[in-house]
Order: C-alpha cells, then structure tokens, then sequence
C-alpha cells in the first residue's frame, strides 16, 4: 500500500492508549494515515514512549515555561508546523487551546471525549454519569472549536451502564470504545470523506446534523 498523504500530529498528556490504536491500526492497514509526530506537554507521558517505539518522531514543551496559554500554543504550532501536519489529533491531551491555536489550524483539528456530548462536557464524566443513574454512556469524536467540547460532533460510541456499574469499569468500556471510533473518524478525514465546512462536519458531501452512532455492548 502507498503511504498516506494525511500527515497526522498526536497531541498526548498521558497514557496514550488511544495514540496506540493509531499506531496499531496504521501498522495493519486498517487505517491510512502518516503519523509524523507525537507530540506532548508532559516530558514524563507514557504516548511519548509509545511513539519512540513505534519510531515516531516525538516533541514535548513544558507549559509551564510560557507566560501565557496562547505563547504556549504559538510554541507548540512552531514546532508542529516543522512536520507540516494535515490533521491534529488531541488524545487525551488535557490543555484547553487557545483561540489562536484553534484559528491556526481551523478545522483540521479532532478531539475525543468520553461521553455522549453534548451531555457532560469537562472532567470527570464516568463518575457523573454513574452520579446522575444515567442508562447510557460512551464516547465523542467531535471537531475542536473554540467552544470546549462543544465543536460539530461526527461520530459517538454508545454503550449501556450495567447495574452497579464502578467508574473504573465504566471508563474501560468506553475506552475500548474510544480505540475503534476514533482512527476511524480520522481516517474519514485522511481519506478527504470528512471536511469542516461552515461550522458544520460534512460526511461525505452531507452535513452531519446529528453525529453517527455506533451501539457496542
Ligand atoms: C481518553 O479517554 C479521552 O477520551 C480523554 O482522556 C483519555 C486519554 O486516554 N480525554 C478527555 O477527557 C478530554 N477532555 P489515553 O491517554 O489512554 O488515550
């Protein structure tokens, strides 16, 4: 197969298990997407060991060597922009962008977020949806905006919360979840099938007024 022309920078503060499902998911070609840097504002964040293994070029600021949040993020851009990204990836990233950074690379930039947004944006959500006996929990693939968690949604994996249910099953769940649906959103994106247009996400040619669903079990 021919290298993908969709140059994709990762952004991670921690784990990166989702970075893995790239990673995983490019080696065997169930995705087509060049992964052309890690990039991370914890030196210590386990996706930067992640990508050095799978010998992807890895950068790391320190946010608290900048005054303010936009010179942060005009930093990382300077260092983004070296790879001359297509698509920025947010993978458990835990920064709040700028909106500098979110002009500087309009609409090419996906997070995902663990719930049905627009239900529970911010932190904490297994907890608040175990809190409130919500029936149904999973996870949001959305273009970044300005807005948190709050930009045009393309595609959510829906599960059910068992009974009794702990946080930390909850979030395992929605995890594995989360590996699926978000390479294959992204690479939606690589393979020119989804654009942001007009505020909106388009997929292909249409825009996507509500987000697909995927159910899982
Ligand atoms: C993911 O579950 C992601 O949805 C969440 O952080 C986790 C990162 O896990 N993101 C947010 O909460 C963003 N608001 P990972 O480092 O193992 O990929």
């Amino acid at each position: 197969m021919s290298q993908s022309t969709c140059k994709t920078a990762i952004l991670v503060s921690g784990s990166g298990s989702n970075l893995q499902s790239f990673i995983d998911k490019c080696a065997t070609g169930e995705i087509d997407l060049q992964l052309c840097v890690v990039f991370s504002n914890k030196p210590g964040a386990f996706g930067l060991e992640r990508a050095r293994k799978a010998g992807i070029p890895t950068e790391c600021l320190e946010h608290g060597d900048y005054p303010d949040r936009e010179s942060f993020d005009r930093g990382v851009a300077t260092v983004l922009d070296r790879y001359d990204p297509d698509l920025i990836v947010l993978a458990g990233f835990m920064r709040i962008l700028s909106p500098w950074f979110v002009k500087h690379y309009e609409g090419r930039v996906l997070n995902i977020h663990p719930a049905l947004l627009p239900a529970y944006p911010g932190l904490d959500t297994h907890q608040r949806v175990l809190d409130a006996g919500e029936k149904w929990h999973g996870s949001t693939v959305h273009f970044v905006t300005e807005e948190l968690d709050g930009g045009p949604r393309i595609l959510q994996g829906r599960l059910a919360v068992n009974a009794g249910e702990s946080a930390g099953t909850l979030c395992d769940r929605v995890q594995a979840i989360e590996h699926q649906i978000y390479p294959e959103a992204a690479n939606w994106f690589g393979q020119g099938r989804l654009e942001f247009r007009d505020g909106n996400a388009w997929l292909d040619g249409e825009p996507l007024s509500d987000p697909v669903v995927s159910e899982y079990p």
